[in-house]
């Protein structure tokens, strides 16, 4: 069975997303998070997904005590060390199209400025901050009146929608087109 870890730091809604996705498949998640007091485990506990947490200065020994063969990144607020990415396969979501964005804050910034440069990105982790290779982006535009509550909600339902399914396409190399409704096949942009 394919070990999957994911780990965040707050709110943990595309850990949902993943693990709704995911059901009755043959996956076996683990939650991780650097904060005790996470919503994401209250997440994991309601989902019945074993989580733990893992002080930051654990995580290299956790992970190898405890090989993945993915390690997801989700709202996970810390830059990992380079022993970790070199002996892991890890991936992120950014919400903007990368390499527009990079950094905190990242769906204030483009909402204030407008920006025709938005959506989301599912990438590789590098040693540099969201400039890992990418594998995927949706783009979401900002419509005129749209409130930053909405475009927030737009951002959150296009990660929802496109990271488990990179995570599909790298765990079984389904081609991620074939994952992709209609509607979709021509919004995503496959790298
Ligand atoms: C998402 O917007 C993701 O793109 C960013 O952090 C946020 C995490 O949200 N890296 P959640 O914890 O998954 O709800």
């Amino acid at each position: 069975m394919k070990k999957i870890a994911v780990f965040g730091s707050g709110n943990g809604s595309n850990f949902q997303a993943i693990i709704e996705y995911f059901q009755g498949k043959n996956i076996d998640f683990t939650c991780c998070s650097d904060k005790k007091d996470s919503y994401i485990h209250e997440r994991a506990k309601n989902l019945s997904v074993k989580n733990f947490y893992v002080p930051f200065e654990n995580t290299f020994e956790f992970i190898k005590k405890n090989p993945f063969e993915l390690i997801v990144l989700a709202g996970y607020m810390r830059i990992l060390p380079i022993s970790i990415i070199k002996t892991a396969n890890v991936i992120n979501i950014h919400p903007s199209l990368l390499p527009a964005y990079k950094g905190i804050n990242a769906i204030k910034k483009s909402y204030l400025d407008k920006s025709p440069k938005t959506g989301v990105t599912v990438h590789q982790v590098s040693e540099d901050v969201d400039s890992g290779n990418i594998i995927a982006q949706l783009p979401v535009s900002i419509s005129d009146n749209m409130s930053l509550w909405e475009f927030e909600t737009a951002i959150h339902k296009a990660e929802h929608f496109l990271y488990p399914r990179v995570i599909e396409h790298l765990l079984f190399k389904v081609p991620l087109i074939e994952l992709l409704g209609e509607n979709q096949r021509e919004s995503v942009i496959i790298w």
